[in-house]
Formats: structure tokens, sequence, C-alpha cells
């Protein structure tokens, strides 16, 4: 790049230099391989340079000198994005939270942590564990993902069902705006009516708007119990009935129902090597339900007969039912093997859709139908958050070591339309969804988006390109 290096970038970098130490401003030879991509599988993009600032100020003069500039900011957390939400961009600087890191408070009487944004998602909820709390909020990537993604994303993950997205978890919020101004609402009242809920606009806009610096988060109780079944259903409509009898039977307990079609199982289990497979047959689907009460005396004779039930109804053909939270966390493993997919498949291609959960089987039936026309050594599996509508689906084509993504995603995202869903679920649309926005939102609602950015970020410094094309006076992409 030295060549093409412009005015621009030297007067920043010298300006950066003044204000950052070598720890904290990595250029050149320095900037680590690891910044040049999210987990998107898009072509690396070195940045500009990286900076770590490792307080809100910090960032706030980061993102003002940048901006001053005239040079994009791209925010980057544990970069276990699937979308490009943190992938770089040409000529931009990329913002690391990774040494804003850290659990600042406890408050147990308001029942809230205060996080800063690099924290991995991990050591949250160890963090919570250890004062007798519990942070509901859990995914695959709970080990290297940070809560400042996970907040900038909205993430889903596992227990939805019961506790809801990331958004619902957040009662104070502490970010920097495109200029560089912070703006702090570190908040830790659940009721709080003054005003706009501004926080709402920095979660889930996946760091177009601002870049989410510190949380105030909700705790909960550590659950009193864990139990869990893995069950093997023989048809769709058991699993949609086997949904609404957790939901009528277990109530409030119920917080997870996670599942997986035959195709996934099978690389679930059988391509990703050591997964423990409790289950010895075949099934047309298998269901991964689980419940956390608070006394087992009671919660775990109440799950067992529940399961009974389930049997005598005919919803379920075979269950393997957790005896100690070791079977719990072995369950889980089931669903976590995905997170293995990209070492054993190779490069896909991910999705998070929504649907009606009533359709989620004709829409797989229709979907992988069409992808096997397309290309006769199409593999696409089916798995997840069924009952929050929420399905995720790994597709490649066998015959070809790069995914034809455009190719594939266009199948899917037709499928998806004609049935009436949304493209993303959890995952949010960064780069690779961006096409396919207007599929799932209304023209009125796209503007009412560029109206946003432009008015928070009139001359396209943070994340340029994500999300939405930005309608002002630049465009990086
Ligand atoms: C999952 C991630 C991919 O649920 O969202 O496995
Ligand atoms: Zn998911």
């Amino acid at each position: 790049m030295p060549e093409e290096f412009s005015q621009t970038h030297h007067a920043l970098l010298a300006e950066l230099s003044e204000q950052f130490s070598a720890s904290a401003l990595l250029t050149g030879d320095a900037v680590p391989a690891r910044n040049a991509h999210d987990t998107s599988f898009l072509p690396p993009v070195v940045p500009l340079a990286v900076l770590r600032p490792d307080t809100p100020e910090a960032v706030a003069r980061a993102v003002e000198i940048c901006a001053r500039h005239g040079v994009p900011v791209v925010p980057q957390g544990g970069l276990t994005g699937l979308a490009g939400g943190a992938h770089p961009i040409e000529g931009c600087v990329a913002i690391s939270l990774d040494r804003l890191n850290g659990v600042e408070e406890i408050d147990p009487a308001a029942s809230t942590m205060t996080v800063r944004a690099g924290t991995p998602l991990e050591t949250i909820q160890n963090a919570a564990a250890d004062a007798g709390f519990y942070i509901p909020l859990d995914l695959g990537a709970r080990g290297s993902c940070q809560i400042g993604g996970n907040l900038g994303t909205n993430a889903g993950g596992n227990r939805v069902i019961r506790y809801g997205m990331a958004r619902e978890m957040v009662l104070g919020l502490e970010y920097v705006l495109p200029d560089g101004t912070l703006v702090s609402g570190l908040n830790k009242m659940i009721k709080n009516n003054a005003g706009f809920d501004l926080k709402q606009l920095f979660l889930g806009s996946e760091g177009t708007l601002g870049i989410i610096t510190r949380a105030v988060l909700r705790l909960q109780p550590q659950p009193g119990c864990v139990n869990a079944a893995l069950c093997g259903v023989g048809s769709y409509d058991d699993v949609v009935a086997l949904l609404a009898a957790a939901r009528k039977g277990l109530g409030p307990m119920l917080s997870a129902f996670e599942v997986m079609w035959p195709d996934y199982w099978h690389e679930a289990t059988v391509t990703v090597s050591g997964t423990p497979n409790p289950l010895a047959g075949e099934h047309a689907f298998y269901v991964l339900v689980e419940a956390q009460g608070l006394d087992e005396e009671i919660d775990g004779p109440r799950f067992m007969s529940w399961i009974e039930g389930q049997f005598e109804a005919g919803r379920i053909e075979d269950a393997a039912i957790s005896q100690s939270m070791q079977d719990v966390a072995d369950f889980w493993l089931t669903r976590d093997a995905a997170g293995e997919f990209q070492t054993v498949l190779g490069p896909h291609c991910a999705y998070d859709i929504g649907l009606p959960v009533a359709s989620m089987d004709d829409f797989a039936n229709a979907c992988r139908a069409r992808l096997k026309e397309a290309m006769p050594e199409a593999l696409s599996v089916y798995y997840g958050h069924i009952g929050d509508g929420n399905l995720h689906i790994v597709a490649l084509d066998r015959a070809r070591a790069t995914p034809p993504m455009d190719e594939i995603s266009g199948i899917v995202y037709d499928t998806v339309r004609a049935f009436g869903g949304t493209v993303s679920a959890e995952h949010g649309i960064g780069l690779l969804k961006k096409p396919y926005l207007p599929y799932t939102r209304s023209a009125e609602e796209l503007a009412l988006m560029g109206r946003l950015k432009a008015a928070l970020d009139p001359n396209g410094i943070l994340n340029p390109g994500k999300v939405i094309d930005f309608p002002g006076r630049r465009s990086h992409t």
C-alpha cells in the first residue's frame, strides 16, 4: 500500500501516534492478520491501522480523530460474526475493543453488572456465576465473542425462548457517536421512560450508528436446577406439538428448544468426531429440550413426568434424559458441534433465517431440493432455535472448494421470501446480507434506516457500507 498512502493517511497516522502508545496503535507489519477478517469467509482486507483503546474516552478520541480526517472506522470485537459486520473495508482504521475489557461492577441490589465492551461473553457468564447470578446470553462462540459485538448485533443464542435476545438484557448503554461524542447512559433501573430509549438504536445496528463502550446488563438468579432431554421425534408435526406441549407443561422453566434435522445430526455426531450421541436409533428430528427450575427435588420429577407424558402422547420416539449437569453439557455438544463445521466441512455459507414455526420443515425441504437442482453435489443441513422461529442452514457445493456464495444465497433467500421469512433472525446483516435486506424490510423501513444513518453519521465514518447503503455524501463500498 505505501505508494497509495495518501496525505490524509499520513496526517491521520501522525496524529494518532501522538495520541496513542505503540501498544495501542498497530500499523504496517504490526497489524495482526486476525484483524483483517471476521468469520464471514470474505477475502481479508488489511486495515490501515488497528487501534486498541483501553478506555471509553480513548475510543471517543480515536473516533473523533478519524472522523476529522474523514477516514472510516470499523469496530471489531471477538471477530466471530458470520455476516461481515466487523470485516475491515479498504482504507479503514479498525478499532478493536479487546483492551477495553473487564467487569466493572456487580450490584446485587439492582441485580446488574456493568461491563466493558471488549469483555468475552464467557468471562461475563463466569463472573455472574461467581457472584451467585446468571447471565442467560449464551452462544457457541462464548469463549471468543465479546459483549460489545453481542450487543451490537443484538445476539440471540440458545436461551432466547425464555430470556429474550441480547437487547432485552440491557438496562444501560454507553457508546461513541460517529463524531466522537461519548454518550453515557449507564442506567440501572428497569423502568425508565424518560424520553426516547436511545440505547435501542445502538443495539443491533452493527456499529453503523455508534461504538458500544460499556453496558449495564440485567442479572438473573442462578437456576436452582437444570434438566434436559435429547428426544428423537418422528415427524415435524410432532416437533410442533412437542413445542406447544413444552410451553404449556414446563411453563417459564422452558429454557431451550433446539431442533436438528437428520442431515445436521449426521454431520454433528459423525463428521465432527467426539460428539457424544446418546440416541441409538435414527429419527426424523432430534430435539434438545432444556428446563431451568428452582429445586431439583420438585422440578426434576416434574420434568420427568412431562417427558413421560410426551411418550404417552406419541410425540417422542426415544429420549435420553439428563441425570447430571454433565449430561446436560454433553447434550449441548450436539448443538455446539456446529462450531466445528468450519473445520470439518471447510468454507461454507451459514444462514440464520427466521420463519413461522409451522412452515420450517416445508421450507427446509424446498430449500434442499432447490439447491440440489442447481448443484447436484450441494450439501445443506438444517438446525436451530425453532422455539424462536429461527432456523440455521449450513450449505456448500461439494463439487467446488469455494462455495458459490451468491448462487447459494440467491436460492436460500428466494425461498425465504417465498415463505414470508426474514433473511436474518440473529446474526445481523453486515455485508453479506445487505443485498437481501429488501426481501425482509419495506422500502419505507429502508429509507428510515438511511435517514437515521444520515442524521447520526452524515460523513459515513462508522462502519460504512454495512447493513444499508449509505445515502449520504460518501461511499466506501
Ligand atoms: C448457532 C449460531 C451459529 O446457533 O447462531 O449455532
Ligand atoms: Zn443461532
